[in-house]
């Protein structure tokens, strides 16, 4: 695993950009897998300034989202498929029918997920997966479990995920308490990972993540097993992989 370790969020973000920039200029019609939630926001920024300097190009660009709560409509502005359009897709030039988010309202949950994952072999799977990391180490809405859940599947949030993300719903009771998310499968099939983290409280996730013991109980430590992950992260973020030596 590669580590970048940037000062603050603003760094975090820039570095964050140029890999995935870097990935689009050398293959412009690659596959991206996305991630939402606050961290990756200033990547998307920087990303939409690229393109509107006309220094980089998404209109060959495919892209597959990791994860939808389930019974958000897209229009909803707490969804996924809502978040991306408002924090990249609509101030760039990527075609709408090259974008997939599943579908929250899907009327058939289990074939919406196998459709997924055929859908992303039919692309030849994912070029660079960007990943963010929750407080207890879950990676797209693979919450700690048992076991690694390998294809796409809904999954039943736990109280921590739904105390996390309660911040962006009018009440906690507007959280769903199920969501899709992308399987291990997918994400570990991925050439390349890039995973991002900003702030102290995720500090003890990174560590987990990056150095802890590689089981389901923390599904982001599951990347050690990738040959090609890169992971970007601000100091706060790093502070336990720091104290422990493994980063400088
Ligand atoms: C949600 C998303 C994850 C994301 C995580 C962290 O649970 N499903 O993909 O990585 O939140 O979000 P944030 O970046 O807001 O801390």
């Amino acid at each position: 695993m590669r580590i970048y370790r940037e000062k603050d969020y603003e760094a975090m973000s820039l570095r964050a950009a140029q890999v995935m920039a870097a990935e689009i200029i050398h293959r412009p019609n690659c596959v991206l897998g996305l991630a939402t939630g606050s961290t990756p926001i200033g990547m998307y920024k920087r990303l939409i300034e690229l393109n509107k300097e006309g220094k980089l190009s998404f209109k060959e660009v495919r892209t597959v989202n990791l994860d939808e709560y389930k019974g958000l409509s897209p229009e909803h502005d707490q969804g996924y498929r809502y978040f991306m359009q408002k924090q990249l897709f609509d101030h760039v030039d990527i075609l709408p029918e090259n974008t997939r988010v599943p579908d929250g309202l899907a009327s058939d949950p289990d074939g919406e997920c196998t459709g997924y994952d055929a859908y992303i072999r039919s692309l030849g799977g994912i070029d660079l997966q960007l990943l963010g990391v929750g407080h207890n180490g879950h990676i797209g809405f693979n919450e700690p479990g048992d076991v690694f859940v390998k294809p796409t599947h809904v999954v039943d949030l736990t109280e921590r995920t739904i105390d996390a993300n309660a911040r962006f719903f009018a009440t906690r009771d507007d959280v769903p308490k199920q969501a899709f998310t992308m399987g291990i499968g997918p994400i570990m099939a991925a050439k390349k990972i890039l995973l991002i983290a900003s702030g102290e409280e995720k500090a003890e996730a990174v560590y987990n993540t990056v150095c802890g013991p590689i089981n389901p109980h923390c599904p982001g430590s599951i990347l050690q097993l990738h040959s090609d992950v890169v992971l970007v992260a601000d100091e706060a973020a790093l502070s336990k992989v720091i104290a422990a030596g493994v980063v400088k």
